[in-house]
């Protein structure tokens, strides 16, 4: 079979199953499986493709038609640049998260000496890691409750070359106890009883424990401002990714811990997406 007659077929199917872009899962689907860049595509639509590719091709489609997002089913994401390997054990990165990862970027070169740096919740590493590779000097703890995400994120480090970061199975902050210039985090953020109602990709294939916020999705705010102050230093930077609606009550949450210069940037979407804060108090250094 050739690639157009299999890209097309695989096109169809994909929009049958109501998929909102079919050519593109379609295409990244088979260049993925072929070793090849999508752009191959165009100059060899007429190759043929072995009768055995064609039918795992078909196998990945069907996974893909079931609702299973095209990062779990190519077995990587690409963030910041880098190229993430991502499993069913950890939330797929997502575009939002680099605004939080470019305003901790962009605050760390504000700063003249090497920081220290807490990302709790760091699933596949996306954020932890991608601040590691632009600040070699930088020392980067990334910490999740999951061991397979843990596991998953030194697999990350290794396969990038990332060398500046630690690895740390903790419930939040239960296994710290250095001090930090920087505490980052996405933390689980869906209010529980909306879980159900997201799109299937994310309420059946995304681990529940990447998602689950609580009742109104804000548990892990409360509870990372208010422990953050023992592992802060003074003046230092509290950043995190948050719902579109939730800016206000994380504002709320953050003044109420003692933080100052407390904001909210949207993203590319116009949503509030990031809430930052610097510590009043805090440990000296
Ligand atoms: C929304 S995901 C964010 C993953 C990654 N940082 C990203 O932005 O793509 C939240 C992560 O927090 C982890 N997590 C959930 N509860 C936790 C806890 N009590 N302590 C540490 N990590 C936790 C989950 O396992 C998951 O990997």
């Amino acid at each position: 079979m050739k690639i157009s007659q299999i890209l097309n077929k695989a096109v169809l199917q994909l929009k049958e199953c109501n998929k909102p872009s079919p050519r593109l899962d379609a295409e990244v689907i088979l260049a993925n499986l072929l070793e090849v860049e999508r752009l191959y595509f165009i100059l060899h639509k007429d190759q043929d493709i072995q009768e055995d590719l064609v039918e795992e091709y078909k196998q990945l489609i069907g996974r893909r038609c079931k609702g299973e997002p095209v990062a779990y089913i190519v077995g990587h994401q690409e963030f910041m640049g880098l190229d993430f390997i991502v499993n069913k054990k950890v939330l797929i990165p997502r575009p939002d998260t680099e605004i939080l990862v470019e305003y901790v970027v962009e605050y760390i070169k504000q700063r003249e000496e090497d920081v220290n740096i807490l990302d709790i919740g760091c699933g596949s590493g996306a954020i932890g890691l991608s601040i590691a590779s632009q600040f070699p000097k930088s020392q980067v703890t990334l910490v999740d409750i999951s061991p397979e995400a843990l596991e998953l994120a030194k697999e990350n480090a290794r396969k990038l070359n990332i060398k500046n970061g630690q690895f740390v199975l903790s419930d939040c902050f239960e296994s710290i106890s250095d001090k930090y210039h920087i505490i980052v985090s996405n933390p689980p953020y869906i209010p529980a009883k909306d879980i159900e109602d997201l799109q299937i990709e994310v309420s059946t294939y995304e681990p529940r424990g990447a998602l689950d916020g609580g009742i109104d999705g804000l548990d892990f705010y409360r509870r990372i401002a208010t422990e953050a102050k023992e592992y802060l230093l003074k003046g230092s930077l509290l950043a995190f990714e948050i719902g579109y609606n939730q800016g206000n009550a994380v504002i709320e949450i953050l003044k109420e811990n003692d933080y100052k210069h407390v904001k909210k940037l949207k993203d590319l979407g116009g949503n509030d997406r990031i809430v930052v804060g610097e510590l009043k108090t805090g440990s000296k250094k």
